[in-house]
C-alpha cells in the first residue's frame, strides 16, 4: 500500500488527508446515509455484484438516488484499488444524501449525494487466534426496526460492540425478544448435531454477503443447513457458534458469556467451512 492512501470523493481521486466534506453534509450532521464494506483479494473485489445489489437496496430504502450504475461503481472501486497498490483490501464506500443549506430532518430537494470510496489494508485472520477461537457476550438488541438497511447511523451497534470489547470479547451477539439475531457487526451461525443454523433474513438482521455465501457453500458441498430462529437457550447449548462478516470472515466463538461453547474449541463443521471458504476465495481471486 502506498504511503498516502488515495480515496475517491465526489468525482476526484485524492490523498485521504486532503479529502474533506462540508459541515452541512447530512451524513455528518444527521447520519443520513448508507455504506458497504467490500473485501478485495489479490486486488479483486469479492462478491461485488452482491454488495452493489445490497447498496441499491439500502439506497432505495432510505430514498437516496443511486448516483451511479454498476459499471461506474465497478470502475471507481477498481480505481481506488489500483491507486492503493492492490492486494488484500477492505473497500469502504459511503453515500450520504448530500449537502444542504439548512439542518432539517426533512430531506430537502435536489441534493447531490456525497460519494466516498476508500481502501484499507486487510490483514488475514491470525492463525493462533483462529485455533483458540474467540469470546462473545450476549446483549439486548437496542437497535431500530430496519436493521436490514446498511445505514451509517451505527450508534447502537457501536455501544453494543464496545460492551464486548470492554469485557475482552470479540463480538456482542444481539438478542431481541429472547432470540439471538446477529452480532454488532456480523451475522450469526450455530451448529446443532451437524446442522448449520442461521436466523432467517428479516428487518432485524443485515442480509450479510458472507452469510449467503456460507449457505451457498454448504448447499454445494452437501453440508446440512437450515434458516431458523435461535432462542438464547439454543445458542447456549449449540455445539458450535460462529460470527461472520466480509472483514472477519468466519470467526469461531468458543466462549459465550464466560461459558464454554461445545468443548471450548473451534468445531469440525467450522473447520470444514473455513477451508471451503478459503478455497472459494482463492478460486475467485484467481490464485
Ligand atoms: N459489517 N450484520 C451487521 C450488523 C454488520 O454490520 C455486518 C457487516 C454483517 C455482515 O455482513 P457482510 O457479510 O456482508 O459483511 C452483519 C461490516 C463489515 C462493517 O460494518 O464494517
Amino acid at each position: 500500500m502506498p504511503d498516502a492512501a488515495i480515496v475517491y470523493l465526489n468525482g476526484r481521486f485524492l490523498p485521504r488527508d486532503e479529502a474533506c466534506v462540508p459541515v452541512m453534509d447530512r451524513g455528518f450532521l444527521l447520519g443520513d446515509g448508507v455504506y458497504e464494506v467490500i473485501p478485495a483479494f489479490g486486488g479483486r473485489p469479492f462478491r461485488l455484484d452482491e454488495h452493489l445489489q445490497r447498496l441499491d437496496n439500502s439506497l432505495a430504502a432510505v430514498r437516496i438516488r443511486n448516483p451511479f450504475n454498476r459499471q461506474t461503481w465497478t470502475e471507481l472501486i477498481d480505481g481506488v484499488i489500483e491507486r492503493n497498490g492492490g492486494g488484500d483490501l477492505s473497500i469502504y464506500l459511503q453515500v450520504t444524501r448530500g449537502v444542504t443549506d439548512k439542518r432539517d430532518h426533512a430531506f430537502g430537494d435536489n441534493i447531490e449525494p456525497t460519494v466516498l470510496i476508500m481502501a484499507t489494508p486487510m490483514a488475514g485472520a491470525d492463525a493462533d487466534e483462529l485455533r483458540r477461537g474467540h469470546r462473545a457476550i450476549t446483549v439486548e438488541d437496542i437497535r431500530w426496526q430496519r436493521c436490514d438497511i446498511k445505514a451509517i447511523t451505527l450508534l447502537a451497534n457501536l455501544l453494543l460492540r464496545q460492551q464486548a470489547v470492554d469485557q475482552g470479547a470479540a463480538e456482542a451477539i444481539l438478542v431481541r425478544d429472547g432470540k439471538a439475531l446477529e452480532g454488532a457487526a456480523s451475522n450469526l451461525f450455530i451448529v446443532e448435531d451437524g446442522v448449520i443454523v442461521t436466523p432467517p433474513k428479516d428487518n432485524h438482521v443485515l442480509p450479510g454477503i458472507t452469510r449467503d455465501l456460507i449457505l451457498e457453500i454448504a448447499a454445494a458441498n452437501g453440508m446440512p443447513w437450515r434458516e431458523d430462529a435461535i432462542p438464547v437457550e439454543r445458542l447456549r447449548n449449540a455445539d458450535e457458534v460462529w460470527v461472520t462478516s466480509s472483514t472477519r470472515e468466519i470467526l469461531p466463538i468458543t466462549e459465550l458469556d464466560g461459558q464454554r461453547v461445545g468443548d471450548g474449541r473451534p468445531g469440525p463443521v467450522w473447520e470444514r467451512m473455513f477451508a471451503l471458504y478459503q478455497n472459494y476465495k482463492r478460486r475467485l481471486s484467481g490464485d
